[in-house]
């Protein structure tokens, strides 16, 4: 047995010496010390030595059995450390290295107008309001004094989906939209930013671009008027596009507006004197408004005798283009990266 137990120590120091991975010193471990093991079996043997002998054998045992656990943890920690370095040296960066430049991205002109338009309106007291894209018939167009058959639907090639659902010709919609949620008849002091789509498709049109709509209404002794509304439109465009900006009213038509207008402003590109962009004119018409009509009042619940206001809407695009001196608005939705960049964060 003596003789037996020296082997085992022997043979087992030697293959801790061998061992390389910490699968081998498992499987090492469970042959000598585990449940089934080289000295477990030696220490169920002693049962049968003698009483002198067993103390004696006992002892040898232990002292095997400590020096194999110890030769064990210190051939685990080397093993240990070994995997270590052998990470860290694969893992090894240099820090020296150039890093690659992650490029940020710029926000869109048209979405950087939208920002700028809404913390206009709002620094003036509106609220922003949006609404939904595909739009009933009935808001898009009835509740603004348009109902089917009117001639003037004509201005507005809409897409519909089916007979009672379309996409939003104008964000006018959300006028109706705003005044029907308002069952307490509250004074109203709203925009709405948001995409718009109409069947062209030239160069100076886009089957989808962006409107803003504006629409204030108050009890009829606040005498809301054309004064307010021309005031309103003169500090929304000389922010937006310069303070040199003046504006024209030029009589017109919208069936939810009486009277009506079209906003000119001076061509930005000749100040005025006239040139190709503003055919010669010096006028480039931007916005339509008016005084709301009455039936447009009585059809969204509230009382003409009792309440007055103005409204006005515009496209985003085109202001986009005049503040930004974008000559093509088909740039604005190609996204070619060269374009955009020049919208790069500089705020
Ligand atoms: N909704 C009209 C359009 O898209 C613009 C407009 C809005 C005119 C409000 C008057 C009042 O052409």
């Amino acid at each position: 047995m003596k003789e037996k137990l020296e082997q085992i120590r022997k043979i087992t120091k030697e293959k801790i010496k061998d061992l390389k991975s910490m699968q081998e010193l498992t499987d090492l471990k469970a042959k000598v010390l585990g449940k089934k093991g080289e000295l477990t079996e030696i220490l169920r043997g002693m049962k049968d030595l003698s009483a002198e002998e067993r103390p004696i054998i006992g002892s040898m045992v232990n002292k095997v059995r400590d020096e194999i656990e110890d030769a064990i943890k210190e051939a685990q920690q080397n093993i240990e450390q070994a995997l270590i370095n052998k990470k860290l040296e694969e893992e090894k960066i240099d820090i020296t290295l150039p890093s690659v430049k992650i490029k940020r991205g710029s926000k869109h002109p048209i979405n950087r107008v939208i920002e700028e338009i809404e913390d206009l309106f709002v620094s003036m007291g509106y609220d922003v309001i949006s609404g939904p894209e595909l739009e009933t018939d009935e808001y898009c167009f009835e509740r603004l004094n348009l109902p089917k058959g009117h001639p003037a639907r004509d201005m507005q090639d809409s897409f519909y989906i089916t007979n009672e659902y379309l996409l939003r010709t104008q964000t006018s919609s959300v006028q109706a939209r705003t005044m029907m949620a308002n069952k307490n008849c509250e004074p109203i002091r709203m925009i709405c930013t948001g995409k718009t789509y109409r069947r062209e498709d030239d160069a100076t049109h886009s089957h989808q671009f962006n409107q803003v709509e504006g629409l204030v209404i108050d009890k009829k002794e606040r005498n809301v008027s054309l004064a307010d509304l021309k005031g309103t439109l003169e500090v929304f465009v000389r922010k937006l596009i310069g303070e040199n900006s003046r504006l024209r009213f030029r009589p017109s038509y919208f069936p939810f507006t009486e009277p009506s207008y079209e906003v000119d402003v001076n061509c930005f590109k000749c100040g005025g004197k006239g040139c190709n962009l503003c055919k010669e004119t010096g006028w480039i018409e931007i916005l339509g408004a008016g005084i709301v009509h009455p039936n447009v009042l009585k059809m969204n619940g509230y009382d003409p005798e009792k309440f007055g206001g103005f409204a006005f809407g515009t496209g985003i695009d085109r202001l986009a283009m005049f503040k930004y001196g974008i000559t093509d608005m088909r740039y604005l939705y190609t996204n070619d990266i060269r374009f955009l960049n020049q919208f790069d964060r500089k705020d």
